[in-house]
């Protein structure tokens, strides 16, 4: 890769983010290219967002053709893709309105500003949100209270107010925590950045009985969760409940920018001038939303990815064997994890890399794989070689 461009973007940037030493320039599919024309088979799909896979061409003409038709107006006008993607997002999720944003930390913070507005009017004014160890729902400063992490958030210090955190899938601590104060739980239904923790089948189920006996919300975070990824539309469906709330983004744009938090007509409880936005919602990036999400629902990508998961499970289950250096591989659908039982996800991205796959290192000691959700069974074989293949020669003491 050229140095110039890695002195430019160490010049010019915020240190804020690590890079890998690639520039990428074309995509297709599950693949992506260099500016050296190599290639990559792409299983960190833009953090869980190309869910078609790169320049599917029912993205690209949704993109082109609404670019020369309208982009954006604003929303003191009525425009026709945002409503046609909020109706089919209603009809399929069950929830009843939404408010369209640009990211999932907007979507995450809208549930947040939603749930503190509900509570003054329903709950006495109660405002504090349940959250989890091992969160992530978003940079802004709300969001990044209820996450999880300690370095995200120990820099920006005084956060926002009344969040209270809970082991992850325990609904014990969830009771004793909840009190007259409580509006709200805020929770992924399979956490993403905090290493693909999958909780256990009746956590959902349980905590869902405990919302209603407790009279708090329910409010999924389905940022990297939802639309497919985890073999049901949305992941919370996996434990056969409803929820109150929820935030969606990332793959709902297939590499487009755009967010939307949805919610129940009982909790709606935004109402003229309470929330607002500039770009959310405009023509260009609804439209592609609707033709992502219609295509995701009318091709069932959601069983697709299911059936995807449980071969990349097996595939994944045998690398274990083979490997002493893996601890666990866990996940659904098209969303995984390998542990390991040392600080090797740096190494192993990097010669995971050199090998042409694209993965990422979800923990010090977790690789995570998400490929789009159209990779075909080859793509995951060829994937869970290069792994198997980087594997032994960690474990063989692979040259730094
Ligand atoms: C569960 C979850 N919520 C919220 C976010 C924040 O989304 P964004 O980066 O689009 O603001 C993410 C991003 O990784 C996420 O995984």
């Amino acid at each position: 890769m050229s140095e110039n461009w890695i002195e430019l973007e160490a010049k010019h940037f915020f240190p804020v983010g690590k890079r890998q030493p690639v520039t990428l320039v074309r995509g297709e599919g599950t693949r992506v290219w260099d500016e050296d024309g190599r290639e990559y088979l792409d299983f960190v799909a833009g953090i869980a967002a190309v869910s078609l896979g790169h320049c599917h061409p029912e993205v690209v003409k949704a993109v082109q053709e609404q670019a020369a038709t309208l982009m954006h107006v604003s929303n003191y006008y009525y425009t026709l893709p945002q409503i046609k993607l909020a109706k089919l997002l209603c009809e399929q999720t069950g929830l009843d309105r939404v408010f369209f944003c640009n990211s999932g930390a907007e979507a995450v913070e809208g549930c947040i500003k939603l749930a503190r507005k509900w509570g003054k009017e329903k709950r006495d004014g109660a405002y504090e949100i349940i959250v989890a160890e091992g969160a992530f729902h978003g940079r802004t400063l709300a969001t990044v209270t209820a996450t999880a992490t300690e370095k995200y958030r120990a820099p920006f210090a005084p956060l926002v107010e009344g969040f209270v955190r809970v082991p992850f899938n325990d609904i014990e601590a969830v009771k004793k925590a909840t009190t007259g104060k409580t509006v709200a739980i805020l929770i992924e239904p399979i956490q993403g950045e905090g290493g693909v923790n999958v909780p256990d089948d009746d956590f959902f189920p349980k905590l869902r009985a405990w919302c209603d006996e407790a009279g708090i919300l329910l409010m999924a975070d389905e940022v990297q969760s939802g639309v497919g990824r985890a073999g049901k539309l949305f992941a919370h469906q996996l434990y056969g409940i409803e929820v109150d709330v929820m935030a969606v983004a990332k793959g709902l744009g297939g590499g487009f920018p755009i967010g939307a938090f949805l919610a129940k007509e009982h909790c709606a409880a935004l109402s003229l001038g309470e929330h607002g936005t500039t770009f959310g919602g405009n023509p260009l990036a609804t439209h592609v939303g609707y033709t992502v999400l219609k295509h995701v629902v009318d091709h069932d990508i959601p069983a697709q990815v299911a059936a995807k998961g449980e071969h990349l499970e097996r595939r994944l289950h045998s690398v274990a064997d083979r490997h002493p250096m893996v601890k666990e591989v866990r996940g659904k659908g098209l969303l995984w994890a390998i542990e390991f039982d040392r600080e090797a996800a740096e190494e192993a991205v990097r010669l995971c890399l050199a090998e042409g796959l694209l993965a990422n290192n979800v923990k010090p000691t977790a690789l995570r794989l998400m490929p789009p959700l159209t990779v075909s069974e080859e793509e995951l074989d060829r994937a869970v070689e290069i792994v198997d293949g980087v594997l032994g020669r960690i474990e063989a003491g692979a040259p730094k």
